[in-house]
C-alpha cells in the first residue's frame, strides 16, 4: 500500500506521529532517531504502557519486539487511527481513549513493567500529582522524552523529585537542535523483574529485628555494593524518609517468626537508621534461594 492510499483510507491519522512516512517534515526522521536510541530488548516479555501514544507507533513496536502486552493511551481521536494501523499490521495492540489527568484512568490503570512518556508531560495539568501516581504504576522502567521548547533538564528533575530510580541514563537529543527533545531511560530497583518467582510470595509487615543475617558487615562483604557513607545510600535513606518504601524487602522465613534477608539490604539498613519497627516484606517459606541468584 502506498502512503497516499493509507492517508486517504484513514483520515484519523495524526499529523504529529508519522512513522509511516506520510509527512515530509521533520517528524518522520525524528521517529527514526528515537528508534536508534531505544533498545528493542527492553520490551521483550514485558508489559508496556505508552502514555500519550498518538497513532500507537511505539505500542506496535513493543509488540513486534515480543512485549507480553502493550497498551497505548491518548485522549484524542487519533486512538482510532492507532487501532486501524494495528489491525492492518496484525498486531494485538490495545488502545484506550482516556485522559491522563482523569480520575477514572488513574483509578483503574494497572501496573506495567515498562512505561513510555514521550513528549507528553508538558501537556498535563497537574504534573506533580501525575508523577506521584505514575511512580506506583511503573514496575521496572520509564523511558522519558521531554517536549521541545522546555529547558532541557526541567522535567527530568521533576521526575527525579517524584519517582525514585536506581539509575537514570541520558540517551541523547531526539530532534533537530532548534527544537530539542531529550530522551532518558530510568530504571527502578525491581527485584520482581529479576526474579519472577518473587511476585507470587505473600506480603507481610515483618519486625525489623527479626531479620537476622543483615548488618553493615554483611553489606561490606558483598561483591558489588556501596557503603553507608556513600551519597547513594544517603539519597536512598532520604527517599525512604520522605516517601516510604517503594518495593517491599524480600526475606525468607527460616523458622517461625525468624527471617533471613534476601533482597534489600541497603533499604533495611536505611530503615534501621530511620527507626522503623516493622518493614514491608515479601516472605518466602521453605524455598531454596541458591538457584535464584
Ligand atoms: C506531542 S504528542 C506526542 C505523541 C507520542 N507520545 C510521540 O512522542 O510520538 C502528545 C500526545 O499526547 C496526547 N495528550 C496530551 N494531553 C493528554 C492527556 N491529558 N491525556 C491523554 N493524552 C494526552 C496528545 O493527544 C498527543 O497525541
Amino acid at each position: 500500500m502506498t502512503t497516499t492510499e493509507l492517508g486517504q483510507e484513514n483520515a484519523k491519522l495524526s499529523s504529529y506521529q508519522n512513522p509511516e512516512g506520510i509527512l515530509k517534515d521533520r517528524l518522520a526522521p525524528r521517529t527514526d532517531k528515537r528508534l536508534s536510541m531505544i533498545d528493542p530488548r527492553w520490551f521483550y516479555d514485558k508489559t508496556v504502557l505508552d502514555l500519550g501514544c498518538n497513532n500507537g507507533y511505539f505500542v506496535r513496536l513493543a509488540l513486534k519486539n515480543k512485549a507480553r502486552r502493550a497498551v497505548g493511551v491518548d485522549k484524542s481521536d487519533c486512538i482510532s487511527g492507532a487501532r486501524d494501523l494495528a489491525a492492518k499490521e496484525g498486531v494485538k495492540a490495545e488502545f484506550w481513549q482516556a485522559d491522563l489527568d482523569g480520575q477514572e484512568f488513574r483509578r483503574f490503570c494497572p501496573k506495567f513493567d515498562v512505561v513510555l512518556l514521550f513528549s507528553v508531560l508538558t501537556h498535563l495539568k497537574d504534573k506533580e500529582n501525575f508523577l506521584d501516581w505514575l511512580d506506583d504504576k511503573i514496575r521496572y522502567m520509564l523511558i522519558f522524552e521531554s517536549n521541545h521548547g522546555e529547558a532541557n533538564k526541567v522535567h527530568i528533575e521533576l521526575i527525579k523529585k517524584h519517582i525514585y530510580f536506581e539509575s537514570i541514563e541520558y540517551l541523547g537529543p531526539s530532534d533537530i537542535p532548534e527544537k530539542p527533545h531529550h530522551l532518558w531511560v530510568c530504571r527502578k530497583p525491581s527485584h520482581e523483574k529479576r526474579y519472577g518467582v518473587i511476585a507470587s510470595a505473600p506480603f507481610e509487615f515483618v519486625p525489623i529485628d527479626k531479620i537476622k543475617n543483615w548488618s553493615e558487615d554483611t553489606l561490606m562483604n558483598q561483591k558489588t555494593s556501596y557503603g553507608l557513607k556513600d551519597l547513594k545510600f544517603i539519597l536512598l535513606r532520604d527517599d525512604i524518609k520522605k516517601r516510604g518504601f517503594r518495593d517491599p524487602l524480600v526475606v525468607e522465613e527460616i523458622k517461625s517468626g525468624e527471617y533471613k534477608g534476601f533482597q534489600g539490604i541497603h533499604r533495611y539498613l536505611a530503615a534501621k537508621q530511620l527507626g522503623y519497627k516493622d518493614v514491608p516484606c515479601k516472605v518466602f517459606k521453605g524455598l531454596k534461594f541458591k538457584h535464584l541468584q
